[in-house]
């Protein structure tokens, strides 16, 4: 594979800054580092997946760039600009911007996925009813799951719930997914229909994507760049071929699955 198959990720000088940098992230919980002066930058149009070791931190990083979490020190940055010294208008207007795919999907179980649907357009726009109605039924559409409306969650099978919560991710039109180990839990054949999912998405919508996941089959399928999380750091980021050629002695263990090495 080269550049050309990805004419997407190719930089052009006029696309403006990274949507996501991560500039020297630290993180602590309870005197605890997971993130140590972590950094990552995420051009617009890729598909960026995050490997990492169960506890890496992977979820928590995520958490970080949706502003649901602050950084101990360092910054965060989206479209250029600085979350943590973005005023509140200025953080809803970003976190606006980007849609969240739960590893649990994360439903409200006492609503129909109609209204699970609406509820953040109801909640964040001024959009009329008709209109919501019409996006509803757009977003279940595109992840083949129009006949699902009227349903509860707890009538669905794992893998339409996780249909429906990429169609949720996808209301307000964002310009960043982010999603929490997609894959896990789904059998193989479901994998690769939500992995072709995130792919055909993300090129129509022209959205750029962050996808967590241990999965090698899965990362190496829908990624542009693959980073590896190991001690609280990016030890590792670059094109997938790159990565599955590196020499990096975590990365190498990683992708072979090897009991022996600096992972235990
Ligand atoms: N709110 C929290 N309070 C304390 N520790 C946490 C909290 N969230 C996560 N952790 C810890 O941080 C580490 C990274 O967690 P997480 O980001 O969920 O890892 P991953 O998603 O890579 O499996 C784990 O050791 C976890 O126990
Ligand atoms: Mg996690």
């Amino acid at each position: 594979m080269n550049e050309r198959d990805h004419p997407a990720v190719r930089q052009e000088p006029w696309a403006g800054p990274p949507i996501v940098e991560l500039r020297g992230v630290h993180l602590e919980f309870e005197g605890k580092p997971i993130l140590r002066h972590l950094n990552l930058r995420v051009e617009r149009k890729q598909r960026m997946v995050i490997m990492g070791q169960s506890g890496a931190g992977k979820s928590t990083l995520l958490r970080l760039i949706l502003g649901i979490l602050q950084p101990s020190a360092g910054s965060i940055l989206f479209q250029g600009r600085n979350l943590n010294h973005a005023s509140r208008r200025e953080v809803n207007e970003s976190r606006i911007k980007m849609g969240m795919v739960y590893q649990s999907s994360a439903l409200i179980s006492s609503l129909t996925v109609r209204d699970n649907l609406a509820l953040p357009l109801e909640e964040l726009t001024h959009k009329r009813r008709a209109e919501i109605d019409r996006i509803v039924e757009e977003k279940l559409a595109l992840v083949g799951m129009e006949e699902t409306g009227p349903l509860l969650p707890n009538e669905l099978s794992g893998g339409m719930r996780k249909r429906v919560a990429i169609a949720r991710a996808l209301v307000l039109e964002p310009e960043l997914l982010l999603f929490d180990e997609p894959t896990t839990g789904l059998d193989p054949v479901l994998s690769s229909v939500i992995d072709e999912l995130i792919i055909s998405l993300t090129d129509k919508a022209h959205t750029t994507s962050i996808i967590v996941t241990h999965e090698l089959s899965s990362a190496f399928h829908i990624a542009t760049r693959i980073a590896m999380l190991f001690q609280g750091r990016i030890i590792e980021e670059d094109r997938p071929e790159r990565f599955r050629a590196s020499h990096n002695p975590v990365v190498e263990q990683f992708i072979e699955g090897r009991t022996e090495g600096p992972i235990h």
